[in-house]
């Protein structure tokens, strides 16, 4: 019999904490809702003193999610404290995390604090939590740092103080999984009252050891992971809620531990998130990632044919996402394009049918094989889209190293014609200076990326980029297998965003 982990996501914290993660009210109740749908013991949702953006999202979020206990973070000071709690009150399961640095350089260089002045803050702190509410964590920051007879005394006082779950976070990604589960074993061992509480791990990733280490502390006797979806989160990120479901749940032959977790949902979630912060999901990610279930080279494809299980240690189906083999091609029809979308959990109306459909035949005359990202690109591109108040009609590019990059634009604004050419540093510069003249708007540009969805050099593109204009901001997507119209798709979808949002402020 497997014994039960509590997943912790800081998505929405930590998660948010990372270069171009941030969300807006509306996309993290969304995601908070997911987060309920995927069954995570506990979703944090924010760090409600830092911001009363971030005090409004942790109260939505606990007023929409259902079924999953919501933590506020919170510094070990009283007013944060009270405005943690203020709001998380009415969560149907609400919970206090409190943290303080315990190593020597974060006590001495950032707080300043003596370890006696740190042992007296983590009890005041933690008991002034818990006259608010019996759920209570504590984390002790940079404990792998930290002295191991110190730590011990500070797990042992929040415990006292009437913490539920003491948090041991690899802060800076610098543990390793022996290290960390000998620490672990260590506080098992030597505090007297430990088994009051649950352990829980918080590991980052900046030596790419955050999932390793999480699933060393679990074996050694920890109890709660703390993670976030695609990994995301300060620096190099936290250890990716994916990966450490599916090893505990492929390998429980050795590990012998279960989660609550409906995996079906794992790719849903890793992909709205994608969606809402506009960073692609890299190919190679494991689990989630384009070409995790690709099978490329014969003798692979081979074995498959003949027995899935001979290259392949889990179905895609079991995480919620289809098989990534081709989908479909020039020849397919309508009801096979159908099926597919079906299978991806699009259904669409006649209408939206038709859109993506045509697309489909157009793209499927560039590109031979057509799979289900490029199919989900186009439903994103067709039929998820903001009503466009630019549309790109014509565009041209020239570049090279014996040219002036230039691009000639042809495009509808309000319903009007506009054309013009413009050159830039690059190709992707002259199209970006072009639009912005024909729309007459120059935004901040926050963010370019550029992937490619599947593999093989007539892969389609996707573009993401984030701009801000007038203290607004907008991610924009776009996909085309020539990365220059890619780019301007990605452009001209951003701009429509925030022409959204400029006429929903002028309505309100
Ligand atoms: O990395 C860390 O130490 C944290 C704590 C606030 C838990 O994010
Ligand atoms: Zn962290």
């Amino acid at each position: 019999m497997s014994e039960r982990v509590y997943i912790f996501d800081t998505t929405l914290r930590d998660g948010e904490q990372s270069p171009g993660a941030s969300m807006n009210q509306q996309e993290k109740r969304r995601l908070a809702r997911q987060l309920d749908r995927l069954g995570v013991d506990v979703i944090e949702a924010g760090f409600p003193a830092s911001s009363e953006g971030d005090f409004e999202s942790v109260q939505i979020i606990s007023s929409v999610v259902e079924h999953s206990q919501v933590a506020a973070l919170s510094r070990c000071s009283v007013p944060d404290i009270d405005r943690a709690w203020a709001a998380i009150k009415d969560a149907a399961h609400p919970r206090i995390h409190v943290f303080l640095a315990t190593s020597d350089i974060h006590m001495e260089y950032k707080l300043k604090m003596s370890r006696e002045q740190v042992l007296q803050a983590v009890q005041e702190s933690v008991a002034r939590a818990a006259a608010s509410t019996r759920n209570v964590e504590f984390s002790a920051e940079d404990a792998s740092r930290s002295n191991r007879e110190f730590l011990g005394t500070v797990v042992q006082t929040a415990i006292e103080a009437g913490a539920t779950t003491v948090n041991i976070p690899d802060t800076v990604g610098y543990t390793q999984p022996q290290e960390f589960a000998a620490l672990i074993t260590y506080l098992k061992k030597n505090v007297p009252n430990i088994e009051q509480a649950v352990i829980s791990v918080h590991c980052h990733n900046d030596l790419g050891m955050g999932v390793a280490n999480t699933i060393a502390a679990l074996d050694a006797g920890a109890r709660q992971a703390e993670v976030t979806l695609n990994g995301i989160g300060e620096r190099a990120g936290n250890a990716a809620l994916e990966e450490v479901i599916m090893a505990l749940k492929v390998r429980e032959d050795i590990h012998g531990l279960s989660t609550n977790i409906d995996i079906l949902q794992i790719y849903p979630a890793c992909r709205l998130l994608s969606m809402i912060t506009g960073q692609p999901i890299p190919p190679y990610k494991a689990i989630v990632g384009g070409n995790a279930f690709a099978h490329e080279a014969g003798i692979h494809q081979h074995g498959m044919l003949q027995n899935r299980q001979t290259y392949e240690i889990m179905t895609p189906e079991s995480i919620g996402r289809p098989a990534s083999e081709m989908v479909l091609g020039k020849h397919s029809g309508r009801h096979a394009c159908r099926q597919r979308l079906e299978q991806l959990g699009y259904r669409l109306d006649a209408e939206q049918m038709d859109l993506v459909f045509n697309a489909v035949k157009k793209l499927a005359d560039i590109k031979k094989q057509i799979f289900v990202e490029d199919l989900e690109a186009l439903v994103l591109e067709e039929v998820f889209r903001i009503p466009d108040k630019y549309k790109l009609l014509y565009l041209s590019s020239l570049s090279g190293n014996m040219a002036i990059p230039t691009a000639t634009l042809k495009m509808v604004v309000d319903g009007r014609e506009e054309q013009l050419s413009e050159f830039g540093v690059g190709p992707i510069d002259a199209v970006f200076n072009g639009i912005c003249k024909i729309v007459d708007k120059s935004p901040e540009l926050l963010h370019f990326s550029i992937t490619s969805i599947t593999g093989g050099t007539d892969a389609q593109g996707e573009v993401t980029v984030k701009l801000e204009n007038a203290g607004r901001t907008a991610v924009g997507r776009g996909s085309d297998p020539d990365i220059i119209v890619a780019s301007a798709k990605a452009y001209i979808n951003a701009l429509n965003r925030l022409a959204k949002r400029e006429e929903e402020k002028a309505k309100a």
